[in-house]
Parts: structure tokens; sequence; C-alpha cells
């Protein structure tokens, strides 16, 4: 007797990839998000319902989840070679005369796009993808299926019946112009490192653990390359209109031609229609057609003799040279910045290019008012590749680097083996007074809530601070009285002071911004020295024989606190209450009630994240594992836990703990110490609330993982 709920499901996930189709692929919707969305979730319902009919092609699938694990390596049924790459038109005749001359016989050149995103191969087996591999060295790969199948234009059950049963299709999956761009946005918001480029971004988006997060990113993918034995047609061009049919994505770029003049006129067209593509591309590939002269042409050891890659140049612009200003990092470091009249450069208008430091200045040449030349290399910031020297003025002079800061009027120095010039008036240059501060309070340091880069400005405009002890003698009346905040915002402002007080040691010492001293460095002193009048006091030997740290490294920790000012700083921080030294909790495990067991998390949790249980489980004895075998112990889970995980777990017998359970089993280890987490936090925040400047905000969750 067939259960209707199963059937309903049949039918859903049917409708569902058809409708996904029409979205993505053709871009022609028949129903509207809303729609969509009920669908999939009541999809989404009835599969939790019914493990027993599991589809890992199901639409759902494209959700993603949140498993941990890292990626199988998988060698290639073919491997995955790369193309001969030219820049010149000359090299495109000599590849053309060398087809004409080795097949003897007419011959078609498909032309196409050449993408630039990473690269990846397809499986399909009897319709449905079976797995997602990475062009890892050509030989092997990662296996990314699960981030893969989250990818919408990526067919996971195929259309149509002339498919040959086996195949592996190749593409590229890129991160389209307009998602790059919002995701560095919001990352800049949340001061995470940018991705320079869309490659990057794709590749690296693919990389993550967590595949929820690869379906948040809206990658897209085309495909270009069909590899098996009974592929329907000779012509690659046939075939790949063949495989739109199944359900994939072609560009409609893509032509088929005859002559050397029309691949130029190819290339021309291109290499400025290009401009105007959704996706980013570096070139054009030109392929034999027939799939029989291709395998006549064969193979040299790296790269097909049947096809070349003919790559644009990168895309240059000339404007004129505005002025040279200075920026002051926190350091003192002084880097040149080529002000420029603006210019359309790769889709966006550039302003400003980075010119480095003195000596590029000086390889340019560069005189006031030239017009320069700009490009977009691998980095975000653009720059100056050369100068039109033909269009200069006679009387025009070069570009003279400053001797003094701009900001305080320091003469500037340039120590040995450094291309940088600094301004070593570390206690009364603003920029630099500022940065330290900003540099603080960041993220990634004390991560002080209600705090950012305008507010540190305002404040030191004010006169209210002048270094980070300042911060934690700010009365909230001081702050409530300035233009633009109000009573919540000074309240919200000391909360997040009084909560980074409970920030550990190795946070603290690297919010104070010694030089060379990065996040991993600071964990490395923190838990060798243990506290922070030991590193004052440590010796070059000393520090030289902890593990990582260099001599350079030592000499600028010495060099930190053979100032008066800095130690002062410290001991002021110290009388603040912040810690300056590892706690008991941070060296020792809390417990060890989950010694020698290996724990899977799974799913969406409410109280803490998941690095936060991971921490958890460390730091009670236990072992985070990224995938269910039968040597898991539980299975933590939360909401939404995958369905695979789900059946899988069932099938091996694993205990599978909800979020109250493990909390109120790890609870009872620690109750004490729990009972003082919460009046601590309450403590610490009243509200929650937002502050009215625009500054960052955050939760109270970092204050519960530093207890732990
Ligand atoms: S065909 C054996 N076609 O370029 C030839 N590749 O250096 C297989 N690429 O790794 C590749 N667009 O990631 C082909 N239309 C296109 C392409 C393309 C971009 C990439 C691909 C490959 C590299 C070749």
């Amino acid at each position: 007797m067939t259960n209707p709920e199963i059937e309903r499901i049949y039918q859903l996930r049917e409708e569902l990839h058809t409708h996904n189709y029409n979205y993505y692929v053709l871009n022609a919707p028949v129903i509207g998000d809303i729609e969509f969305d009920h669908l999939m979730r009541e999809l989404q319902d009835l599969e939790a319902k019914h493990p027993e009919v599991y589809d890992e092609n199901s639409p759902t699938m494209r959700v993603g989840s949140d498993i941990s694990k890292d990626f199988v390596q998988v060698e290639h049924k073919y491997p995955m070679l790369s193309l001969g790459n030219t820049y010149s038109e000359e090299e495109v005749s000599d590849f053309y005369e060398r087809v004409r001359k080795s097949l003897n016989e007419d011959f078609e050149i498909c032309c196409e796009m050449k993408f630039d995103g990473t690269s990846i191969s397809l499986t399909y087996e009897n319709g449905k993808l079976v797995r997602a591999v990475t062009r890892g060295d050509g030989v092997k790969g990662d296996d990314v299926t699960d981030n893969v199948k989250t990818i919408r234009t990526i067919p996971l059950v195929l259309k149509g019946d002339n498919y040959p049963q086996n195949f592996e299709i190749r593409g590229e999956i890129l991160m389209p112009w307009d998602v790059f761009e919002m995701l560095n946005k919001e990352r800049e918001a949340k001061e995470e490192p940018l991705f320079a480029n869309p490659r990057n971004a794709a590749s690296g988006t693919l990389k993550l653990q967590n595949s929820s997060v690869v379906a948040s990113r809206k990658l897209d993918a085309y495909l270009y390359y069909l590899l098996g034995d009974n592929l329907p047609c000779d012509g690659h061009y046939e075939n790949l209109q063949e495989a739109r049919k199944w359900g994939f994505k072609i560009s409609d770029t893509t032509r088929k031609v005859k002559t050397l003049q029309e691949v130029f006129d190819f290339i021309k067209y291109w290499d400025t229609e290009r401009k105007n593509l959704p996706v980013a591309t570096d070139g054009i590939v030109l392929k034999v057609n027939s799939l029989r002269q291709q395998k006549n042409l064969g193979y040299t050891a790296k790269s097909p003799r049947w096809a070349i890659a003919y790559k644009f140049q990168a895309e240059k612009a000339l404007t004129r040279l505005q002025k040279v200003t200075y920026q002051v990092g926190r350091t003192g470091a002084i880097t040149p910045v080529a002000n420029l009249d603006p210019v359309q450069l790769s889709g966006t208008i550039v302003k400003r290019a980075s010119l480095h430091n003195a000596d590029i200045i000086a390889s340019l040449d560069l005189h006031e008012g030239d017009m320069v030349y700009v490009e977009k290399g691998g980095e975000i910031i653009p720059k100056i590749t050369g100068v039109d020297t033909a269009s200069r003025m006679s009387d025009s002079k070069p570009v003279e680097f400053i001797t003094h800061c701009p900001e305080c009027g320091e003469p500037l120095t340039r120590f040995e083996d450094e291309a940088a010039y600094y301004c070593t008036n570390e206690d009364s240059c603003p920029p630099q007074i500022k940065g330290k501060i900003e540099h603080f309070i960041s993220r990634k340091a004390m991560n002080i809530e209600g705090l950012g880069p305008e507010t540190v400005d305002l404040f030191y405009q004010e006169g209210m601070i002048g270094n980070a002890a300042d911060l934690y003698e700010l009365k909230e009346e001081e702050i409530a009285r300035l233009e633009r905040f109000g009573e919540k915002s000074a309240q919200n402002i000391m909360a997040g002071l009084e909560a980074s007080k409970l920030v550990g040691f190795e946070r603290v010492i690297f919010a104070l911004g010694i030089r060379f001293v990065g996040e991993t460095v600071a964990k490395k002193l923190a838990k060798s020295v243990k506290n922070i009048d030991t590193l004052i006091s440590a010796s070059r030997e000393q520090l030289v024989a902890i593990d990582e740290i260099g001599e350079k490294i030592a000499e600028s920790i010495i060099h930190f606190f053979s100032s008066e000012k800095n130690r002062t700083l410290v001991e002021r921080l110290k009388a603040a209450g912040l810690k300056m030294e590892m706690d008991a909790e941070q060296s020792a495990n809390v417990s060890n009630i989950l010694e020698g067991q290996s724990v899977v998390i799974s799913g969406v949790f409410s109280v803490h994240s998941r690095d936060e249980y991971k921490d958890i489980i460390e730091k009670h004895g236990g072992k985070n594992v990224g995938s269910i075998s039968k040597k898991t112990s539980f299975i933590l889970a939360g909401e939404n836990m995958g369905p695979s995980k789900l059946e899988k777990a069932q099938t091996l017998g694993i205990r599978i703990m909800s979020e109250a359970e493990f909390l109120s089993m790890i609870e009872s280890q620690d109750d004490k110490k729990e009972t003082v987490i919460q009046e601590k936090i309450a403590d610490k925040i009243e509200s929650p609330s937002t502050t009215d400047t625009d500054d960052k905000k955050k939760t109270n969750k970092n204050i519960q993982l530093e207890l732990f």
C-alpha cells in the first residue's frame, strides 16, 4: 500500500527540480519565491518524517548542512589537464595552422569564453549527480559534492532521456560580480579580510566546511567539457547543446566557426563585450570541435593539442595623477597613495591607487600631473603600472617623497632592510594613537561592543582618550553628554568595556599591538609565559626558546616593554581588571566527563554556536569529529539535522543527544561554574540593545565562551 505522504515527497521533488531549473538556469520562474519556499518547507518536513525515502539528490540538499568535515581526496577518472596559454594573436594563428596541417581535412573550431573561477568535475550516473571533485593537482582532487549540491544551476537530477548512463562534465564554479561585491561589503562591515577577486571567493567558498554557508554565497556554474564513452554526438559544440537540454548551464556565448578570421572576430568582440557578462572571464578557449579529430590530435604531457587558451590583456585605464597623499598607519608606517581623476576600470570607478613605498615612486619616475596606467591585478586595490611619459608637461616636477610626517610633522625614519618610511612619534602622532586604540577594540582583540573607529575618533577629538587604558576610565555621563550619544549607547559602551574584562589573556596580548605579534603569536606567548609579568621580564633567549618565536619578534617584544609608557599602560589595564594571566580553566580541562568520546555536531543550535560547542566538548575532555562512524560516541544534534546523518546514525545505532540534554549533562558537572557565568553575564550586560551609533554590534555569546 502506498503512503500518500511518500507519494507527495516524490511529487514535490520532481516539481521543485523543475522550478529550480526554470528559475536558476532559464531565468524564467513560473512560481513566486514564497510559493517555492513553501513547497520546499513542505518537502523538508515530509522528508524528516520519512527518512526511509532519503534521497541524496533531493532538492532539499540545496540548503546545505553545517556538518564539518575534511574533504576526501578522490582520483580523477580522466586527469584534469590545463590548456596551453597565449597572449598573442600570432600564436593563435600558429595553433590554427598546426591543427590544419596535422588534420589535413576540414575542421571546425568551437570558440568559448574562458571563465575565471575554479574548475570542477561532476560525475553523473543514471542521470544523478554522484560526485563533484575539484581540480586538485589534476590527478586527485577534493570531493566537494555536498557543497556543490547547494549550487542551484547544477542539476542534481537530469532532464530528458538521451544522456549517457555514466559521464563526467567539467566546468567552472564562479561567484557572480554582484554577489562578490555584496559579500565583500558584508565582510568589510564585519572587519573580516576581503576576497581579492571573485575567483578566490569562489574557490574559498567551495572549500568551506559548512555547506549551509556555501548555500548562502550564491555560486554559479558554467559547464564546458563533456567526457564519457557514449556521448550523443561527435561534435563538442553539439554535445554541449544536448547537455543544455539535460539541465546544465551552458554559456550562450559559445560559437562554432571555421576560419581564422572568424576566430579573431570572436576574440575582438568579447575582449570588450565581456565587461557586460555577470561573471569574470580572463580569455577565450578555442577547441577543435570534432571529438574524432581531437583524438587524432592527441595530447602533450600537460595539455591537449586540440585546444588553446587566448588570455586577454589585464584591463588598463589611463588617467591623470592629481596628487600623492600619505597615510600613517598604527605602527607609524607611511603609505603613499595616488589620487587620480576618476576612471572606469573592470566594472568599478577607480579614484585611488596604492603606490606602496618610495622605491616604487622612484622606479616609476612619477611626476606631478602625469598620465598614468592603472591596472587591477590580483589585489583589490588597483596599482599604477606605468606612466605615459610622452604626454608629460616639460615643466612638471618629479614626485618627491615627504620627509616629515603629514600628521604630526616628525622627521621620517627609514629602518635598515625596510622599504617603508616611519614616523617614530608614537606618543603624539594622532593616527598612530587612534590606530592603536582601534586595534585594541577590534573584533579579534578586545571585541568591545558599541565602540568602533568613528567613536574612537570622536573620543580622541574630545580629549577623552589618548590610549587604550583611558577607555576604562570613561564615565557613562561623560559619553551620554556627547552629541550623537544617548544614555542607551553610553550604557552599551560601558557594558562592552566591562565585558571585555573577561576576554582571555592571549587576546589581551594581541590587543596591545606589539609589532609582529599577531593572533597566533599572541596565543603561543600566552600559553608559554602564563602571565604578563613573565612576558615583561622575559629575556631574548627565553623568548626565542618559545615555539615559533624568532629573533625579530623577540626583539620587538623587548623593545615594547622597554618603554616606560607601555609598562604604565599595561599596569593601568591590569588595574582596570583585564586578564593578565591565563585562567586556570583556560589551561586545564573543566571536567573529564567526555574523556575518550568522539562527538559529531550537527544541525542548528540556539544556546551556543557550533564553535562554542566544539570548545565545550574539548574543555570536557572530548573530541569533536566531522563525520559519523562506528567510533562516534554520540551526536550533539540541533534543529534540522541532515536526513543523511540521521539515517546513518540510526543504522549505526548511535545516540542522538539534543542541545538541552547535552547542556544539562555538562551543567551537572559544573553547576557552580555555570551559575558564576550567568551571574557574570547578568552583571556585565544589562541589555543587548543596539547603540545609536553605527558601530559594530555583538552578542554576549563571546563572553560565555571566554569562561569555558
Ligand atoms: S576546457 C583539457 N574550457 O581553464 C581542457 N577550460 O587551463 C579542459 N577554463 O582548468 C579545459 N573556461 O578551469 C576549458 N571554456 C573553457 C574554460 C576552461 C575556463 C579553465 C579551466 C581549466 C583552465 C585551463
